[in-house]
């Protein structure tokens, strides 16, 4: 039953552990374990990881409770919020729609390379693990056009039907049991990988930083990963807040969030890293792969451990399923926005949302094949995707998001609607960063990507 005429027409999660769930399901993904892990060795190891960790308390907390905040206050999704805050003026259009924009661009790629694990999980269930081991595997795979084609589709497909569906409580059912048995997996194999020899090299490089390796890049990839791995400043922290129940303690309950995160990252890369140095040795060009570093170096882990095809039927079989919740949620969010602000029904929404995927996506596939050819500012297409978004939008996006608070808001008023279910322990620290900190450092990071970019000067 609902308690109020309000309630009944939004759906509400069952109380904080509902939100913790859904929160870290969106949270916990393809990020986690293929970006976190493939930026940390390229970035810096235990330099980034510091970096890495000081963002989330600081920075991650400040917007994470922002966007829960005004969306439960609102009760409504982004560009919802922004105009309830503001008004329907262009100021609040703009400002709701830089967020809703990122998960369209977010979710093609992901998709991409949501079937690059398709691929590997039917690899192992082939009984593949040698193959998938070998070094030319994964680039002759992504190089062929039919191949990669097939498997984002698959996936893309995969993560609509539920969308169409709408079934989210079978999704957060089935989640609940398979998030707990990723994580143990992810430490069996992390120890594995850890006690192989030459692999101690590795796990010193990430987690004792040395300053040597630090650089202003690792400041702005650790940044660009933290938005991406809390699922901030794209929107669907706002709808997650509003169907927040409204005696849920916000900080207490995001501060789960971060915690499981960033402990299921630093699992992906105890998996990874040590391996590099292990299997290829730790050198500056294997450790800057980048995208494909998981892809190429887990397999040859698998391929040494007893039973490779089992671990690796399981291993794929547990990153697709925390990708697969991941994507529902991003392709939830484009529907559901398209749905509210062009007033069209669900179905054309999620319809809509499809045709974005396959255009968007296709092209990011088609990049390391057909289209390989075809550079964008110096990128291969999934790398510009993820570069726009990441790079470019989200902070504009946060920069926003932390203008509303102080200006549209105001923060006075921001904070009691946070006292009222919350103690609020780091309201000094939230000032700072949302009024000062913040804004400054999200300019300074969206200049030096978009200068680097073009290559104005090198980082
Ligand atoms: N946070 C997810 C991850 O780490 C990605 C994601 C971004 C999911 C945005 C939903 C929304 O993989």
């Amino acid at each position: 039953m609902n308690e109020n005429g309000k309630a009944a027409k939004r759906s509400s999660f069952s109380g904080s552990i509902g939100y913790v769930m859904a929160a870290a399901g969106s949270a916990v993904g393809l990020g986690n374990i293929w970006r976190f892990p493939y930026l940390a060795a390229k970035y810096g190891g235990g330099a980034f990881l510091v970096t890495y960790i000081i963002l989330v308390v600081t920075f991650g907390y400040t917007l994470m409770l922002a966007e829960t905040a005004l969306g439960r206050k609102a009760k409504k999704s982004v560009v919802g919020t922004y105009k309830h805050y503001l008004g329907n003026t262009g100021t609040a259009k703009l400002g709701g729609w830089i967020n809703a924009i990122v998960p369209l661009i977010i979710t093609p790629y992901y998709s991409v390379i949501g079937g690059w694990v398709f691929k590997y999980f039917f690899e192992y269930l082939k009984g593949g693990a040698k193959e998938a081991a070998g070094d030319s595997y994964f680039g002759s795979f992504i190089t062929s056009t039919s191949g990669s084609m097939f498997w984002f589709i698959v996936f893309a497909v995969c993560t609509m039907v539920v969308i169409f569906m709408g079934v989210e409580k079978g999704i957060e059912r089935v989640s609940k049991v398979m998030m707990p048995v990723l994580v143990v997996l992810a430490f069996v194999i992390a120890i594995y990988s850890m006690t192989r020899p030459g692999a101690l090299a590795g796990v010193k490089y990430f987690l004792v930083p040395n300053f040597h390796h630090f650089s202003w890049m690792t400041v702005v990839a650790a940044l660009g990963q933290m938005f991406y791995s809390l699922s901030l400043a794209m929107g669907i922290l706002f709808t997650y807040g509003s169907y927040m129940k409204d005696d849920v303690d916000i900080e207490h309950a995001g501060n789960q969030v971060q915690i499981f995160d960033s402990l299921v990252a630093i699992l992906a890369g105890l998996m990874i890293i040590p391996a590099v140095f292990a299997y290829s040795g730790g050198t500056a060009e294997n450790l800057s792969a980048g995208p494909s570093l998981m892809f190429i170096t887990l397999p040859k882990v698998f391929a040494d451990m007893g039973g490779s095809n089992i671990i690796g039927a399981a291993f794929f079989l547990l990153v697709l399923f925390a990708a697969l919740t991941s994507s529902i949620s991003l392709a939830e969010t484009c529907t559901s926005t398209f749905q509210d602000e062009l007033k069209i029904s669900r179905n054309k929404a999620a319809a809509l949302t499809v045709v974005i995927i396959v255009i968007l996506g296709s092209l990011s596939s088609l990049g390391y094949s057909a289209l390989a050819n075809v550079k964008i500012i110096g990128m291969q297409m999934l790398d510009f995707f993820d570069f726009t978004s990441n790079s470019v939008l989200m902070p504009i996006a946060a920069f926003a998001t932390c203008l509303l608070v102080v200006k549209g808001v105001g923060l006075d008023k921001f904070s009691s609607i946070v006292k009222e279910t919350s103690g609020f322990r780091r309201e000094a620290l939230f000032r700072v960063f949302v009024k000062y900190v913040a804004p400054v450092f999200l300019l300074v990071i969206l200049a030096s990507s978009v200068a680097s970019a073009f290559g104005l000067f090198s980082l």
